[in-house]
């Protein structure tokens, strides 16, 4: 394998060096092209970039294959929880039971929010969209230690992490509360992270919410399955924002915003809306796959494709069987369910769908998952920001501990007007 590339150009001949990953792919080290050159490489939606190197998480869309610092998603998602898989996440390593402890502690120890950002709660219209609530909070609650600011040593590190990764799941149950009129629920110490956000959401003052086993599972594998994804667009936008020294929570709230659109952590909600939409409508979903396909409809199958993935998902996998299980233990019977199977059926057999290697995707079960549990579907890409906190927080450490990080700026091509001169007003048309 060459260890260079040779790119011709203008009659002359440059040299770049290759960089090869620890699974093999490789890439073209452009850095100094325009420098050499004079130009500098147009790529569309980043399709062909890679922004940096990571040790967190391995993909080959072609195979189907994702891994977090090495261990196959389908080994976590049987063996694991989502607390333990963000330890492995952030940290690099599987926990050992003394760093599992610490890390619980932590999280349990940080799970409550400063008592005045109750107030920025009754801020908010009960209309509000839980992902505004949830960006605006996140940086809000920096507010409330001026110390957020600023990392400092590995301690200082752990705390903001887990302060994170547990006052995001307080934020969100918070916000639901808020935009039902409901008052709010306090964190228990005695629940682990998963059933806390349940009781969080759906107990009452009055009443404890009945916490059941297969619910918390089936939620904890959620969260695991979307712990990280390399450089999705919320975790790049978490990395551009990092790249200028902001903070941990400033990055996290960025991250937020980048997920709320129906093209990533949103689709989870648009799914739903589809099958409902096809399921009112009273079509087998012929008429919608045939919509999909149709460019001028404005419609796409949403739960379907993948940037990355030219193979069926392997998150969508485990989700589709942990969606039946969780459907026969708790008896439900989801019309919604059973149109997406004969959506599936139907794309996966379908030229359209098979020629541009679209399959299934993470958000094509999930959300009906989240149906059963009772999660309301404006709160879906909310669960998709929890989950992720892991992958940001991992993605955000990398470049604060990087002695050679730089600013993220990319360039760009300028196809605007040439040199115009400025029109006094009363001149101009
Ligand atoms: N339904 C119909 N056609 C599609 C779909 C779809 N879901 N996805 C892609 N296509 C077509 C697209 O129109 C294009 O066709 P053509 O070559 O004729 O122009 C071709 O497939 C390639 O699509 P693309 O838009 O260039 O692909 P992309 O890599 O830019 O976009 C995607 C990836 C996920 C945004 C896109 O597949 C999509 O919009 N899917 C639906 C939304 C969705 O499920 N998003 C969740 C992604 S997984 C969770 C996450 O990581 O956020």
């Amino acid at each position: 394998m060459s260890k260079e590339a040779k790119l011709e150009l203008d009659g002359k001949s440059f040299t770049l060096p290759m960089v090869e990953g620890t699974e093999g792919e490789r890439a073209v080290d452009i850095a100094c092209l325009r420098n050499y050159t004079s130009c500098i490489t147009l790529d569309d939606g980043y399709a062909n970039t890679g922004s940096c190197l990571s040790k967190i998480t391995f993909i080959d869309g072609e195979k189907g294959i994702l891994r977090y610092r090495g261990i196959p998603i389908e080994e976590l998602a049987e063996k694991s929880t989502f607390v333990e898989t963000a330890y492995l996440i952030i940290y690099g390593h599987l926990p050992t039971r003394a760093e599992l402890r610490q890390f619980s502690d932590l999280l349990t120890a940080n799970a409550n929010l400063h008592e005045d950002m109750k107030y920025h709660f009754e801020g908010f219209p009960s209309s509000a969209h839980p992902m505004a609530i949830l960006s605006a909070m996140i940086n809000a609650s920096s507010c409330f230690d001026p110390g957020l600011m600023k990392m400092g040593n590995a301690g200082r590190f752990d705390l903001l992490a887990a302060r994170l990764i547990s006052q995001v799941r307080t934020i969100a149950a918070f916000s639901y509360r808020k935009s039902r009129g409901l008052p709010i629920i306090y964190p228990k110490s005695a629940y682990k992270y998963t059933a806390n956000f349940l009781h969080m959401m759906f107990s009452e003052p009055y009443d404890d919410y009945e916490i059941k086993p297969e619910v918390v599972r089936a939620l904890d594998l959620i969260f695991l399955l979307h712990a990280d994804h390399e450089q999705n667009c919320s975790t790049a936008t978490v990395r551009m924002v990092a790249s200028s020294q902001a903070n941990m929570f400033a990055c996290a709230a960025a991250g937020v915003c980048a997920l709320w659109g129906p093209l990533h952590g949103g689709a989870n909600q648009a799914v739903v809306e589809m099958l409902e939409e096809i399921h009112r409508e009273g079509d087998d979903g012929s008429k919608f796959i045939t919509a999909a396909k149709d460019k001028v409809s404005g419609k796409r199958l949403m739960g379907f494709g993948h940037r990355v993935y030219k193979h069926y998902d392997p998150r969508a996998k485990i989700i589709k069987q942990a969606c039946d299980s969780l459907l026969n233990v708790l008896q439900i019977s989801d019309p919604l369910l059973d149109i997406a199977k004969k959506l599936e059926e139907s794309a996966l057999k379908d030229p359209y769908f098979v020629e541009r290697k679209l399959y299934p995707n993470v958000d094509f079960y999930s959300g009906i998952i989240m149906r059963a549990i009772g999660i309301p579907m404006e709160m879906f890409p909310v669960i998709f920001a929890i989950g992720r906190m892991p992958g940001w927080i991992a993605n955000y450490k990398e470049i604060a501990e990087d002695p050679k990080a730089r600013i993220y700026r990319p360039r760009q091509i300028y196809v605007g007007p040439t040199l115009t001169h400025f029109m006094p007003l009363h001149k101009r048309k």
